[in-house]
């Protein structure tokens, strides 16, 4: 199963993978997981909002389980951000029919559709309509960075944008949805464990910062005489640095736009794409006023028009109480010792859905910590121990 998804949208320069929503890789990766689906003899069925979903037993019946992740990737993400969740997911489903349980509530698998925001900026587009976090006027505004529009993008796809929406009917129908995952940093090599159980998410957000100057030329320019948004660029991303260092948060500008992108001429135009995220609200606050209020001080220094605009935002995910120790007491009773409960700086469908439906997540250890590249690795023994974990929790969910 995993060697036939491998191949799918790998650079073979980088070796990373480019699945973006809605292009040719993502087509692949929606058949494999379609072929997966059928192969087990599950009812397969595309949501309004592009979300596939494989079913074991009635979904009318109401409480199902669900679990499954996502299978889009970051720019030259690794092979186990999302894919590691849906591949799981099916692996767990033969661990327990290999068991002969028999299941007292309806099952289901979801890939859920461009999580990562890599190609319109927005992360959990299909959770987020779903869930109803994202309306449709917003999602119909979204763009890529040639200015594809996500209804034209999913038209020509074969899917209908004019379709898609808040689904409270199919969320009413869920009981729990679990998600496996390996983005957790180092957290599970440092506790020395295979596999923990996920507390909560950190607040994050994506913002836009427009640092306009004068193009001009790099040869005949005095340095005085220059108005170059890019030393205003540059200082923003030391004080996002240092601002994050300050309060215990992350920053990152990790995406940049030049114009007119000469190597001989002063940029027009630098747009600096900021994520950052911390514990709590009042510190990601802190941290983002901070860097917002540098780049303003250096830009006004440098005769430099700035604008900031914030793309996306997701609160604090604190998952609940009850399905966390559920999946506790579960996996628990089986291990030597409790699993560890830890908290994560990476956001997932199941932060979105935790506002609907109740959500838990499972982390598998990375390493390295490595992910959003593709070094990104997680053991075979341990990916195994996060399959039978899941089996485990579905079996406790959802089989008598
Ligand atoms: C997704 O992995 C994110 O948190 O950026
Ligand atoms: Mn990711
Ligand atoms: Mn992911
Ligand atoms: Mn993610």
């Amino acid at each position: 199963m995993w060697r036939s998804l491998r191949p799918i949208g790998r650079s073979d320069a980088s070796g990373g993978y480019r699945r973006y929503a809605w292009t040719g890789a993502d087509a692949e990766c929606r058949l494999w997981f379609q072929a997966q689906a059928e192969a087990r003899g599950l009812d397969y069925e595309v949501d309004r909002n592009g979300n596939q979903w494989a079913w074991l037993g009635d979904p009318a019946r109401g409480d199902a389980v669900v679990t499954g992740s996502h299978l889009d990737s970051v720019p030259d993400g690794g092979a186990f951000d999302g894919p590691l969740g849906v591949v799981s997911s099916f692996a767990a489903l033969d661990e327990l029919r290999a068991r002969r349980v028999s299941f007292t509530r309806p099952l289901a698998i979801v890939n859920f559709g461009d999580e990562e925001g890599a190609r319109f900026g927005l992360a959990c587009v299909g959770s987020r309509l779903t869930a109803g976090q994202l309306t449709v006027e917003a999602a119909h505004k979204l763009r890529d960075g040639d200015g594809v529009s996500l209804p034209q993008a999913m038209e020509a796809a074969g899917y209908d944008p004019y379709g898609i929406g808040p689904d409270p009917e199919r969320l009413a129908r869920i009981g729990a949805f679990v998600e496996l995952h390996v983005e957790q940093g180092r957290a599970l090599d440092l506790t020395g464990d295979p596999v923990g159980i996920a507390s909560a998410i950190w607040p994050h957000g994506r913002w836009r910062f427009d640092f306009r100057g004068e193009a001009n030329h790099a040869g005949t320019t005095r340095l005085v005489d220059r108005r170059d948004p890019m030393l205003t660029y540059a200082e923003t991303v030391l004080a996002a640095r240092r601002e994050a260092e300050l309060a215990g948060a992350v920053a990152t500008f990790g995406k940049i736009a030049v114009e007119p992108n000469g190597v001989n001429a002063i940029p027009s135009l630098v747009r600096g794409w900021l994520d950052s995220r911390a514990a709590d609200q009042p510190t990601l606050d802190t941290v983002v006023t901070g860097i917002e209020k540098a780049a303003r001080e250096y830009a006004d220094r440098h005769g430099i028009d700035l604008d900031v605009v914030r793309e996306s935002f997701t609160p604090v995910v604190e998952f609940e109480d009850a399905l966390r120790d559920e999946l506790g007491t579960i996996l628990g009773a089986r291990s030597e010792r409790p699993l560890p409960v830890l908290g994560t700086g990476a956001g997932h469908d199941a932060g979105i859905l935790s506002g609907s439906i109740p959500t838990a997540m499972l982390f598998v250890r990375n390493p390295t910590g490595v992910s959003h590249s593709p070094a990104e690795f997680a053991a075979e023994d341990d990916c195994v121990a996060g399959v039978l974990a899941l089996a485990d929790v579905l079996e406790g969910l959802a089989c008598s």
